[in-house]
């Protein structure tokens, strides 16, 4: 577990567990987020827990369960870790923030990532302004590799570096 003092209390990242499965999947298909991540099925969820390269963590504010994250590139030589998926279900609390902080911090400081990096969608203001604030940089565009709903959309790409990183007191 790593936990973060933040002024509305702790926020921690722990491993996701088999009770936990119903919780990510209904997060992920909520009205509010499904447009914004990818779907999967509890045992495509499940079956990532025993990779060695997948971090699947649930966030947690004094110990209740406010959503989940995945990262992945954990064995990668390249020491490129990725944010694959990030869903806040209290949104607007500061959560998502303390939840890169601590992406940042298992990344860099415990995992010794030299570049984390997520891809967002184009329309995901939300997002994007949190990354940004949070020191990611736009790297560049896929442009309408995403399709959902009968609609393509663009995927930015955005990434902080090693020496990037500050660490957060
Ligand atoms: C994106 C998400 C993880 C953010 O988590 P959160 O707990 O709601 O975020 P926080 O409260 O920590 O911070 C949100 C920030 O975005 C800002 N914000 C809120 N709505 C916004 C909007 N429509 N456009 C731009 N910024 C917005 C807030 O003001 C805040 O910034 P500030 O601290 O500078 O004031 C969460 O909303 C979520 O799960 N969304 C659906 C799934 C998703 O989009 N996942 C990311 C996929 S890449």
């Amino acid at each position: 577990m790593i936990s973060l003092e933040t002024p509305g209390g702790v926020v921690s990242i722990r491993p996701t567990t088999q009770d936990d499965l119903i919780y990510v999947c209904s997060a992920e298909n909520a009205e509010e987020n499904r447009r914004y991540v990818s779907q999967q099925t509890p045992n495509e969820h499940q079956t990532m827990f025993a990779n060695p390269d997948i971090r699947h963590l649930i966030v947690e504010h004094q110990g209740n369960k406010v959503g989940y994250m995945i990262m992945a590139g954990f064995t990668k030589s390249s020491r490129s870790i990725e944010l694959r998926r990030l869903v806040v279900v209290k949104k607007g609390k500061g959560f998502g923030r303390a939840a890169l902080k601590l992406a940042k911090l298992l990344a860099f400081e415990q995992s010794g990532a030299h570049r984390l990096w997520l891809d967002v969608v184009d329309y995901n203001s939300r997002a994007q302004h949190l990354y940004r604030s949070e020191g990611f940089v736009q790297e560049g565009v896929l442009r309408e590799c995403d399709y959902f709903e009968g609609k393509y959309n663009s995927l930015v790409i955005m990434s902080i570096l090693e020496h990037e990183y500050q660490r957060a007191d």
